[in-house]
């Protein structure tokens, strides 16, 4: 077993102690706690012969520059923003699995045709501002300039945020990156998903990436008092939101593969003795094919809306974000393929129902994403757990596949 592996678990028990809260993990973006792991990851890549720099998104790039006279940049990494009580896994592992390969290139002396970026994406999961992708929608140049106006749950617009995390919210466009100066873009995630365990195999590749959109969905009747206004003249906020949180259910239940949920909900003005006038709720819908995934949007907005008409409350149905399912590119699948059967395990393909940075980046340029078998498919769960076996043979299939690109840049 490498040394790598073991740096890398303890690593990642490190990064786990940056958390907003004292007694689970939260680490959402633009805050003093992914500062802290950003700060820790940004001295293992000076330490690993890296230059590091923010950008103006507020990503942490480290670049271990090529040979003289090498134009092109292979782009690694993963996030270290988390989603609520996290498991320490899910970006974590990615990022210092692209690390890791720098170290060892650094330590053996090794400079490639190609310069080697590792990024650590400032926002993944979307938690605080209900949006996710913002670092790698800005390389991509997909950066909506409307997200700057996003709030938090306690009022922090995303753009003051970015301010006090040491970004620039005018300076976005200098995070695009120009396609061809790349070579392509590799994550390693865990898999968050059953079929590694299910088929015994550390490590899978994956061929795309489920399309999502997420909504914030409010609707809005009276607040009244819970003792004497009777039954049949209420407008009832929250049992609006309870008829579409199972309409919802249903919908996701009734279409194969597609999966559809409401994760928050935020009553107001949340007193036990009062009918609730004001309900916000986020809506996650996500499908492979793109098509269905639309129509069973349209399908719940109509649901919406006669809900909203039934109970004579007002619905306000806002898209937050909608992205596209994403094919991984079939070359680079095929180099981590060749690297994991060099290993002498068998290759498995999936199709990741997570969505990941890799969405962005592959319309900028070749993406591909490892998986790595994590137990039970458990993950967005402090249960996460991955073997150090596992973690080894993914640091040795992203190493293979950096160095398979040296060697078909050399033919
Ligand atoms: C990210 O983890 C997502 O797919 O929501
Ligand atoms: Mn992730
Ligand atoms: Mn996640």
């Amino acid at each position: 077993m490498s040394d790598r592996a073991t740096v890398l678990m303890a690593r990642i028990d490190e990064l786990a102690k940056f958390s907003e809260e004292p007694h689970r993990l939260v680490r959402r973006s633009l805050t003093p706690a992914l500062q802290q792991a950003n700060d820790l990851v940004a001295s293992w890549m000076l330490a690993a012969g890296m230059t590091v720099r923010q950008d103006a998104v507020g990503n942490l790039v480290g670049t271990y520059a090529g040979v003289a006279g090498a134009s092109k940049t292979l782009i690694l990494g993963s996030h270290l923003d988390s989603v609520r009580d996290a498991g320490k896994y899910d970006g974590p592992l990615g990022v210092l699995a692209a690390l890791a390969c720098v170290e060892r290139l650094h330590e053996e002396g090794q400079r490639l045709p190609f310069a080697v970026e590792v990024i650590s994406f400032v926002d993944e999961e979307g938690l605080r501002f209900r949006t996710s992708y913002l670092g790698s929608s800005a390389l991509a140049g997909s950066f909506n300039p409307s997200w700057l106006d996003y709030q938090d749950e306690q009022g922090v617009v995303l753009a003051d945020a970015l301010r006090r995390f040491g970004g620039d919210p005018a300076d976005i466009a200098s995070c695009r990156r120009n396609s061809d100066d790349l070579l392509g873009y590799c994550e390693v995630h865990i898999e968050q998903g059953p079929v590694l365990e299910a088929e015994d195999l550390p490590v899978g590749v994956v061929d795309g990436i489920a399309g999502q959109d997420r909504l914030t969905v409010e609707f809005t009747g009276v607040a009244g008092h819970a003792g004497t206004v009777p039954m049949a003249r209420r407008h009832d906020a929250l049992c609006a939101a309870a008829e579409l949180v199972l309409a919802v259910e249903r919908t996701g239940q009734a279409t194969d593969g597609l999966v559809a949920t409401m994760g928050q909900i935020a009553a107001e003005p949340g007193a036990s003795n009062v009918i609730p006038g004001h309900v916000t709720l986020s809506l996650d819908v996500r499908h492979r094919d793109d098509a269905v995934r639309t129509r069973a949007v349209a399908a719940l907005h109509d649901e919406a809306t006669a809900i909203a008409q039934r109970r004579g409350v007002h619905l306000v149905w806002t898209s937050m974000q909608s992205t596209p399912a994403v094919p991984c590119s079939p070359q680079l699948i095929g180099r981590l393929a060749h690297a994991i059967e060099e290993l002498g395990f068998k290759v498995q393909h999936l199709t990741s129902g997570a969505g990941h940075d890799a969405v962005p980046m592959a319309s900028l340029t070749d993406a591909a994403m490892l998986f790595v078998r994590c137990k039970g498919g458990i993950s967005h769960n402090p249960a996460e757990s991955v073997r150090l076996d596992d973690v080894n043979v993914s640091l040795e299939t992203l190493y293979r596949f950096v160095l398979g690109m040296q060697r078909d840049m050399a033919l």
